[in-house]
């Protein structure tokens, strides 16, 4: 794939190494649209290429047909301050909004490419990178911060620490804030990652209060059981109950509004730390990635942080319920019978079915809030992952408006969602229940679960600005986002962060 390619300079072996030490360069190319197949550089390719006198221009024609999308070339030694450039493919020059893809294809080729990039120059260990922004700092910044991120913590031999820097002045705006939307994707990533040994509800509580404790305008409180027990949710605490490890219900009041009394959008979270599946046990084969089961909490928390990082003119609360799902002698029973806040009764018919029964709470108490809108996130059914696997997150909304919100803010962000219904035909099979009001599986169990889980909590929700984000299926990534290496996703923050910035502009909400 990669090709280097050493311009005859003059450099002794111990000048080489020491050099190494100093920036690499990512530059961009576009796919030729001329007969004769020269490179069409960026901005910052062509400006390059004049201060090596034309030489890169002259190597990459001699190294072979033009790069594709994605496709790098490595050159060393053509200029002292860039001692290792990589040259890399980035598509079509004129590639913007794709209507069949529903993604600005134009930035997801400059986050792919840089991302490419940024891996190589960490490949040969230069501990910096200079990165051309292609005509989109932003879109490059989070190629580069999304692209070099890896969960090393609990490793002897990590892999070196590589700096992505804006290369030339321009832009910088922009590239901070793609730094800021990838670092916000990247806390997620890191929560999720995380051991559930690590990340318990109460060390995922104290591990966003950190990231908050600088903002003035943020307040945290870290609810514990006994709170839990006031509120009466008594749904999540059946779920809390059967493990040794404590609940928590983390709530976080970002005050970003000039008017501290506007209307908050409210997110909320699923903050399953892990779920075994409780008595109806999962198989163990894959269990481990039930660590990751507070992705919901993780997404929404990371967008608030984030959203407090940019000083986004809106107020947002976060609502997270966290515990444990296991199974013991104090574990919820396939029957049992639990009541909800809102006083409705719940027939708990599958103990992995347990994360409806969180948010049924927590949506509950978000309706405290006078909310412009509600937007919850879960890891919720394996079937939002056989319906559309990891191309989209389901969402399931009352509200076209919000919708709309939604999905133009992913466009951007590449990281897409897609909507499901909310049809009355799911949820007459959640209550259709022998013991109590609902059941929390339908009763045609396997078909169209993430439309009955999705039903089930409708349940729990009178607002008419409501939204469901069922993010099973963008849980984790294997190669499918080119621009995030294997492991938990992170998905989708940014879409969550763009939205609420697109929120803040929007001032004739619907009500
Ligand atoms: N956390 C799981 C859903 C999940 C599965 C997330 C795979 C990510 C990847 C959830 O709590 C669960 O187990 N749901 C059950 C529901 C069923 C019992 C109705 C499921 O999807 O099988
Ligand atoms: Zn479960
Ligand atoms: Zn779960």
């Amino acid at each position: 794939m990669e090709k280097a390619v050493r311009w005859e300079v003059q450099w002794t072996p111990r000048e080489e190494a020491q050099l190494l030490l100093h920036h690499g360069l990512v530059l961009g190319v576009y796919s030729s649209e001329k007969a004769d197949g020269a490179a069409q550089f960026t901005s910052a390719g062509d400006a390059f290429d004049r201060l090596v006198s034309g030489k890169l221009r002259a190597l990459l024609s001699l190294c072979g047909p033009p790069l594709k999308k994605g496709k790098t070339r490595i050159f060393h030694g053509l200029h002292q301050d860039f001692p290792s450039v990589v040259v890399v493919g980035l598509g079509k020059k004129n590639a913007g909004i794709n209507e069949q893809e529903n993604w600005n294809e134009g930035k997801e080729n400059i986050r792919t490419a840089v991302a490419v990039g940024c891996r190589q120059i960490q490949d040969l260990e230069i501990p910096c990178v200079e990165v051309d922004p292609c005509g989109d700092a932003q879109a490059a910044a989070e190629g580069a911060v999304l692209g070099l991120h890896e969960y090393n913590e609990l490793k002897q031999k990590k892999k070196p620490v590589v700096t992505p820097q804006l290369h030339g002045s321009a832009e910088s705006q922009a590239w901070q804030k793609g730094v800021t939307y990838a670092e916000g994707q990247n806390l997620a990533r890191y929560l999720m990652e995380a051991p559930a040994n690590y990340i318990t509800p109460i060390k995922f509580a104290e591990h966003i209060e950190q990231k908050l404790r600088t903002f003035s305008n943020v307040k945290v409180h870290i609810r514990p059981e006994s709170w839990i027990t006031t509120q009466e949710m008594g749904a999540f605490l059946s779920v809390a109950k059967g493990s040794a490890e404590p609940p928590i219900f983390l709530e976080i009041h970002y005050l970003g509004s000039a008017n501290k009394d506007d209307s908050p959008l409210v997110f909320v979270g699923k903050g399953v730390t892990f779920d075994s599946g409780g008595i109806s046990l999962k198989p163990s084969s894959g269990m481990d990635a039930m660590r990751a089961d507070m992705g919901g909490a993780a997404t929404v928390c990371s967008a608030i942080v984030t959203a407090a990082a940019l000083n986004l003119p809106l107020n947002i609360i976060g609502l997270a319920p966290l515990c444990e799902n296991m199974p013991s002698g104090k574990a919820n029973k396939p029957g049992d019978v639990v009541r909800a806040k809102n006083g409705k009764t719940i027939q708990v018919d599958n103990t992995d079915a347990e994360g409806r029964l969180l948010l049924a709470d927590a949506l509950c108490y978000a309706h405290n809030f006078n909310a412009r809108a509600i937007v919850n996130a879960a890891t919720l059914t394996g079937a939002m992952d056989v319906a559309l696997g990891s191309a989209a997150t389901g969402v399931f909304t009352n509200s076209s408006w919000l919708w709309t919100h939604l999905y133009e803010a992913s466009i951007l962000t590449g990281d897409r969602v897609w909507r499901m219904p909310l049809f009355e035909h799911y949820t007459k099979q959640v209550t259709d229940c022998p013991l109590a009001d609902v059941s929390n599986i339908g009763k045609y169990s396997r078909a169209g679960g993430a439309c009955t889980a999705a039903a089930f909590l409708k349940e729990f929700v009178t607002a008419s600005h409501w939204a469901h984000l069922d993010i099973a299926g963008v849980m984790s990534n294997k190669d499918e986002v080119p621009y995030l290496r294997k492991g938990m996703a992170g998905r989708p923050t940014r879409t969550l962060v763009e939205f609420a910035a697109r929120l803040s502009q929007d001032t004739h909400s619907a009500k």
